[in-house]
């Protein structure tokens, strides 16, 4: 099976992208290179991690439609010979076409237990304010393929976390990074990239 070569899309802080790039590092994704971070923001902490561990960045910024700015991204995803993409923190959508052309090679990870919280302005943040709306005892964070569905697509692995007496959406969001983003998303590259994940009847089977 040879190494897949993973661009993953990023807008922000690049925690999970970092998370990634420490499993690399530990020999915990043993068939997949990071190969490029590609960024909506040129200010994006993220291209730091990204240049600070040897990984090619990019910069694509949104200027145009939902189509033409995924069209500009896919350009630069077939230039890199990229076949995984990882949304990790990436915040937007990506056209119909771009999903379909890279079907079930597109996973996102999302701060919350899908379907609680996901969809159309669910992003960083604001998942979290919501989860303390409801008063949920219990969140967690999701790894999904991309569909055309916004956070619809056959689920990979979840993690719940729980929420304490006191929370703010800044400590839950930052307890559902350390105890489930940071290892659920390196855990589920690795599955792909392996070629351990089937999907049926849009549910994913795991072999192990
Ligand atoms: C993460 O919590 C990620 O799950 C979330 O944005 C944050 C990015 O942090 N993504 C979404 O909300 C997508 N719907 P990071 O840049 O430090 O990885």
């Amino acid at each position: 099976m040879s190494v897949k070569k993973v661009a993953v899309l990023v807008s922000g802080g690049g925690t999970n992208l970092q998370a990634l790039i420490d499993a690399a590092n530990a020999g915990k994704l043993p068939n997949a290179r990071l190969s490029l971070v590609l960024s909506s923001r040129e200010d994006a902490y993220a291209l730091e991690r990204a240049r600070g561990a040897g990984i090619p960045v990019a910069v694509v910024k949104r200027t145009d439609s939902r189509e033409d700015y995924s069209d500009r991204i896919e350009a630069v995803l077939r230039a890199n010979g990229i076949d995984l993409i990882v949304l990790a923190g990436f915040m937007h959508i990506l056209s119909g076409k771009l999903i379909r052309e890279y079907e079930n090679r597109i996973i996102n990870v999302h701060p919350a237990l899908i379907p609680s919280f996901c969809g159309e302005g669910f992003f960083g943040l604001r998942v979290h304010e919501a989860a303390l709306r409801k008063g949920v005892k219990v969140t967690g964070a999701t790894v999904h393929f991309v569909n055309e569905i916004a956070d619809g697509g056959p689920i990979i692995l979840q993690k719940a976390v729980a929420v304490e007496e006191g929370d703010t959406p800044e400590t839950l969001q930052k307890r559902v990074m350390v105890e489930a983003e940071w290892k659920i998303l390196p855990e589920a590259l690795d599955l792909v990239s392996r070629d351990l994940v089937t999907v049926a009847d849009g549910k994913t089977v795991i072999k192990k």
